[in-house]
Protein backbone atom coordinates (compact mmCIF):
# COMPACT_ATOMS: atom_id res chain seq x y z
CA UNK A 1 0.00 0.00 0.00
CA UNK A 2 2.26 2.11 0.97
CA UNK A 3 4.74 1.48 -2.11
CA UNK A 4 1.93 2.12 -4.07
CA UNK A 5 1.46 5.36 -2.70
CA UNK A 6 5.12 6.53 -2.90
CA UNK A 7 5.38 5.01 -7.01
CA UNK A 8 2.21 7.23 -7.38
CA UNK A 9 3.75 10.29 -5.89
CA UNK A 10 7.27 9.57 -7.61
CA UNK A 11 4.45 9.37 -10.95
CA UNK A 12 2.91 12.72 -9.87
CA UNK A 13 6.05 14.55 -9.52
CA UNK A 14 7.35 13.68 -12.79
CA UNK A 15 4.26 14.69 -14.13
CA UNK A 16 4.94 18.03 -12.57
CA UNK A 17 8.17 18.25 -14.05
CA UNK A 18 7.65 17.94 -17.41
CA UNK A 19 4.56 20.27 -17.13
CA UNK A 20 7.16 23.16 -16.64
CA UNK A 21 9.01 21.63 -20.09
CA UNK A 22 5.88 21.50 -21.86
CA UNK A 23 6.07 24.31 -24.09
CA UNK A 24 10.14 23.66 -25.03
CA UNK A 25 8.87 20.13 -25.87
CA UNK A 26 6.19 20.90 -27.83
CA UNK A 27 8.57 23.15 -29.82
CA UNK A 28 11.02 20.44 -30.20
CA UNK A 29 8.71 18.53 -32.00
CA UNK A 30 7.31 21.11 -34.33
CA UNK A 31 10.07 21.58 -35.59
CA UNK A 32 10.80 18.21 -37.07
CA UNK A 33 6.55 18.17 -38.14
CA UNK A 34 7.48 21.49 -39.35
CA UNK A 35 10.01 19.66 -41.95
CA UNK A 36 7.81 16.93 -43.02
CA UNK A 37 5.15 19.48 -44.04
CA UNK A 38 7.15 21.58 -46.16
CA UNK A 39 9.17 18.61 -47.56
CA UNK A 40 5.62 16.66 -48.60
CA UNK A 41 4.62 19.69 -49.96
CA UNK A 42 7.46 19.54 -52.18
CA UNK A 43 7.19 16.13 -53.24
CA UNK A 44 3.39 16.86 -54.25
CA UNK A 45 4.21 20.03 -56.65
CA UNK A 46 7.36 17.67 -58.17
CA UNK A 47 4.91 14.65 -58.63
CA UNK A 48 1.94 17.14 -60.06
CA UNK A 49 4.24 17.88 -62.70
CA UNK A 50 3.45 16.99 -66.48
CA UNK A 51 6.47 14.27 -66.47
CA UNK A 52 5.76 13.52 -63.09
CA UNK A 53 8.85 15.66 -61.75
CA UNK A 54 12.27 15.07 -60.65
CA UNK A 55 12.57 11.71 -59.54
CA UNK A 56 16.28 12.11 -57.63
CA UNK A 57 14.59 15.10 -55.82
CA UNK A 58 11.74 13.84 -54.49
CA UNK A 59 13.78 10.64 -53.42
CA UNK A 60 15.78 13.10 -51.40
CA UNK A 61 13.05 14.87 -49.56
CA UNK A 62 11.32 11.45 -48.99
CA UNK A 63 14.38 10.34 -46.82
CA UNK A 64 14.25 14.04 -45.18
CA UNK A 65 10.76 13.52 -44.14
CA UNK A 66 11.81 10.13 -42.86
CA UNK A 67 14.88 11.67 -41.17
CA UNK A 68 12.36 13.82 -39.46
CA UNK A 69 9.68 11.47 -38.51
CA UNK A 70 12.23 9.34 -36.35
CA UNK A 71 13.45 12.70 -35.08
CA UNK A 72 10.25 13.56 -33.88
CA UNK A 73 9.50 9.94 -32.88
CA UNK A 74 12.68 9.59 -30.89
CA UNK A 75 11.98 12.63 -28.90
CA UNK A 76 8.18 11.24 -27.59
CA UNK A 77 9.47 7.84 -26.80
CA UNK A 78 12.34 9.87 -24.20
CA UNK A 79 9.41 11.58 -23.18
CA UNK A 80 7.10 8.60 -22.50
CA UNK A 81 9.46 6.27 -21.45
CA UNK A 82 9.82 8.98 -18.53
CA UNK A 83 6.11 9.30 -17.99
CA UNK A 84 5.05 5.67 -17.64
CA UNK A 85 2.84 4.58 -15.05
CA UNK A 86 4.19 4.61 -11.58
CA UNK A 87 4.95 0.73 -11.53
CA UNK A 88 8.44 -0.01 -10.28
CA UNK A 89 10.56 -1.99 -12.39
CA UNK A 90 14.20 -2.70 -11.90
CA UNK A 91 16.44 -3.38 -14.38
CA UNK A 92 20.11 -3.43 -15.55
CA UNK A 93 21.19 -0.43 -16.70
CA UNK A 94 24.39 1.48 -17.79
CA UNK A 95 25.16 4.53 -15.16
CA UNK A 96 26.52 6.31 -17.58
CA UNK A 97 23.97 5.80 -20.42
CA UNK A 98 21.47 7.03 -17.39
CA UNK A 99 22.82 10.03 -17.20
CA UNK A 100 23.16 11.07 -20.43
CA UNK A 101 19.62 10.78 -20.71
CA UNK A 102 18.93 12.85 -17.63
CA UNK A 103 20.80 15.51 -18.87
CA UNK A 104 19.13 15.06 -22.72
CA UNK A 105 15.82 15.49 -20.87
CA UNK A 106 16.53 19.00 -18.76
CA UNK A 107 19.04 20.35 -21.55
CA UNK A 108 15.77 22.71 -22.52
CA UNK A 109 16.37 24.32 -19.46
CA UNK A 110 20.22 23.92 -18.98
CA UNK A 111 20.61 26.04 -22.80
CA UNK A 112 18.01 28.14 -21.73
CA UNK A 113 20.20 29.49 -18.56
CA UNK A 114 23.64 29.05 -21.18
CA UNK A 115 24.19 26.54 -18.35
CA UNK A 116 28.22 25.21 -18.34
CA UNK A 117 27.70 21.45 -17.38
CA UNK A 118 30.89 19.48 -16.71
CA UNK A 119 29.69 16.08 -16.89
CA UNK A 120 32.58 13.58 -14.94
CA UNK A 121 31.11 10.25 -15.78
CA UNK A 122 31.41 6.72 -14.59
CA UNK A 123 34.64 4.24 -15.76
CA UNK A 124 33.05 3.13 -19.34
CA UNK A 125 30.74 0.03 -18.94
CA UNK A 126 29.95 0.40 -15.38
CA UNK A 127 26.07 -0.59 -14.78
CA UNK A 128 23.47 -1.35 -11.55
CA UNK A 129 20.20 -2.28 -11.18
CA UNK A 130 17.81 0.24 -10.61
CA UNK A 131 14.40 1.73 -11.38
CA UNK A 132 15.85 3.81 -14.27
CA UNK A 133 12.83 6.06 -14.39
CA UNK A 134 12.94 6.77 -10.78
CA UNK A 135 16.80 7.58 -10.67
CA UNK A 136 16.52 9.06 -13.69
CA UNK A 137 13.89 11.30 -11.55
CA UNK A 138 16.45 12.02 -8.46
CA UNK A 139 19.27 13.53 -10.77
CA UNK A 140 16.37 15.46 -12.19
CA UNK A 141 15.15 17.13 -9.82
CA UNK A 142 18.35 17.91 -8.40
CA UNK A 143 19.43 19.14 -11.91
CA UNK A 144 16.46 20.98 -12.01
CA UNK A 145 16.93 22.76 -8.24
CA UNK A 146 20.55 23.44 -9.16
CA UNK A 147 19.45 25.57 -12.09
CA UNK A 148 17.01 27.42 -9.91
CA UNK A 149 19.41 28.51 -7.69
CA UNK A 150 21.58 29.57 -10.38
CA UNK A 151 18.75 31.36 -11.81
CA UNK A 152 17.91 33.10 -8.81
CA UNK A 153 21.83 34.32 -7.81
CA UNK A 154 23.70 34.04 -11.34
CA UNK A 155 23.93 36.61 -14.11
CA UNK A 156 22.89 34.41 -17.78
CA UNK A 157 25.61 32.50 -18.50
CA UNK A 158 27.51 32.62 -15.88
CA UNK A 159 25.59 29.23 -14.49
CA UNK A 160 28.04 26.48 -13.59
CA UNK A 161 26.90 23.05 -12.85
CA UNK A 162 29.15 19.80 -11.97
CA UNK A 163 27.73 16.46 -11.68
CA UNK A 164 29.61 13.42 -11.49
CA UNK A 165 28.97 9.59 -11.17
CA UNK A 166 31.62 7.03 -9.53
CA UNK A 167 31.88 3.83 -8.24
CA UNK A 168 32.86 3.51 -4.42
CA UNK A 169 33.25 0.31 -2.62
CA UNK A 170 30.35 -1.30 -4.85
CA UNK A 171 28.31 1.52 -4.19
CA UNK A 172 27.38 4.20 -7.40
CA UNK A 173 27.63 7.64 -6.13
CA UNK A 174 26.62 10.60 -8.22
CA UNK A 175 27.41 14.15 -6.90
CA UNK A 176 25.56 17.19 -8.21
CA UNK A 177 27.29 20.30 -7.38
CA UNK A 178 26.07 24.00 -8.77
CA UNK A 179 27.61 27.72 -8.08
CA UNK A 180 24.52 29.31 -6.81
CA UNK A 181 23.61 30.52 -3.34
CA UNK A 182 24.44 27.08 -1.03
CA UNK A 183 21.55 25.73 0.59
CA UNK A 184 20.05 28.34 3.08
CA UNK A 185 20.54 27.37 6.90
CA UNK A 186 17.54 27.59 8.33
CA UNK A 187 15.78 24.69 6.19
CA UNK A 188 19.36 22.42 5.84
CA UNK A 189 18.14 20.09 8.14
CA UNK A 190 14.82 19.83 6.57
CA UNK A 191 15.59 19.82 2.80
CA UNK A 192 14.52 16.38 2.69
CA UNK A 193 10.88 16.84 4.71
CA UNK A 194 7.52 17.41 2.32
CA UNK A 195 6.13 20.45 1.65
CA UNK A 196 9.64 22.62 2.73
CA UNK A 197 10.31 24.85 0.58
CA UNK A 198 12.30 28.72 -0.24
CA UNK A 199 10.63 29.26 -3.70
CA UNK A 200 8.09 31.14 -3.99
CA UNK A 201 5.98 29.21 -6.29
CA UNK A 202 8.00 25.85 -4.84
CA UNK A 203 6.22 22.48 -3.97
CA UNK A 204 8.95 21.47 -1.52
CA UNK A 205 8.25 18.10 -3.09
CA UNK A 206 11.06 17.30 -5.47
CA UNK A 207 13.99 16.71 -2.57
CA UNK A 208 10.83 14.08 -0.38
CA UNK A 209 10.68 12.49 -3.50
CA UNK A 210 14.30 12.21 -4.46
CA UNK A 211 14.93 10.74 -0.51
CA UNK A 212 12.14 8.43 -0.98
CA UNK A 213 13.34 6.77 -4.23
CA UNK A 214 16.60 6.97 -2.87
CA UNK A 215 15.88 5.18 0.46
CA UNK A 216 13.96 2.53 -1.08
CA UNK A 217 16.66 1.55 -3.31
CA UNK A 218 18.65 0.56 -0.04
CA UNK A 219 20.73 3.93 -0.77
CA UNK A 220 21.25 7.42 0.79
CA UNK A 221 21.26 11.48 -0.08
CA UNK A 222 22.66 13.92 1.79
CA UNK A 223 23.80 18.06 1.22
CA UNK A 224 27.26 18.40 1.87
CA UNK A 225 28.08 20.98 4.51
CA UNK A 226 30.36 23.42 3.55
CA UNK A 227 30.53 22.89 0.23
CA UNK A 228 32.18 26.14 -0.59
CA UNK A 229 30.00 28.04 -2.96
CA UNK A 230 26.79 26.91 -4.33
CA UNK A 231 25.10 23.40 -2.84
CA UNK A 232 26.20 19.72 -3.19
CA UNK A 233 24.83 16.53 -3.03
CA UNK A 234 25.27 13.48 -3.01
CA UNK A 235 23.29 10.14 -3.50
CA UNK A 236 24.68 6.65 -3.10
CA UNK A 237 23.04 3.68 -4.54
CA UNK A 238 23.92 -0.04 -4.12
CA UNK A 239 24.94 -2.11 -7.24
CA UNK A 240 22.04 -3.94 -6.91
CA UNK A 241 18.56 -4.68 -5.20
CA UNK A 242 19.18 -5.61 -1.24
CA UNK A 243 22.62 -4.30 -0.99
CA UNK A 244 22.63 -1.38 1.47
CA UNK A 245 25.23 1.41 1.18
CA UNK A 246 27.65 2.28 3.63
N1 LIG B 1 20.92 23.38 -5.34
C1 LIG B 1 20.35 24.06 -4.36
N2 LIG B 1 20.84 25.26 -3.92
C2 LIG B 1 20.23 25.94 -2.92
N3 LIG B 1 19.13 25.53 -2.29
C3 LIG B 1 18.58 24.36 -2.66
C4 LIG B 1 19.15 23.57 -3.71
N4 LIG B 1 18.39 22.46 -3.84
C5 LIG B 1 17.40 22.56 -2.94
N5 LIG B 1 17.50 23.69 -2.22
C6 LIG B 1 16.61 24.14 -1.14
O1 LIG B 1 15.77 23.06 -0.78
C7 LIG B 1 14.39 23.43 -0.88
C8 LIG B 1 13.55 22.22 -1.21
O2 LIG B 1 13.80 21.72 -2.53
P1 LIG B 1 12.71 20.82 -3.24
O3 LIG B 1 12.29 19.75 -2.30
O4 LIG B 1 13.23 20.39 -4.56
O5 LIG B 1 11.46 21.78 -3.41
P2 LIG B 1 11.27 23.06 -4.35
O6 LIG B 1 12.26 22.96 -5.48
O7 LIG B 1 9.85 22.94 -4.81
O8 LIG B 1 11.48 24.26 -3.47
C9 LIG B 1 14.40 24.53 -1.93
O9 LIG B 1 13.27 25.37 -1.83
C10 LIG B 1 15.69 25.27 -1.60
O10 LIG B 1 15.53 26.12 -0.50
MG1 LIG C 1 12.80 21.20 -6.55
Amino acid sequence: MLRRREAELAHVGRLGMLGEAVAEIAHEINQPLFSIHNFSQACLSELAKPAGGNQAEIVGWLERIRTASSRASQILRRITGFVRSGERSVIDCSVNDLLTDTLELISWRISRQRIDVDVRPAPPGLRFQVDRTQIQQVLMNLLLNACDAIEQSQPLGAGRIAIEANDTDGVIQFVVEDNGPGVPDDVRDRLFEPFVSTKQDGMGMGLAICRSIVERHGGKIAVVKDAGNGARFTVTIPKRPGQQAA
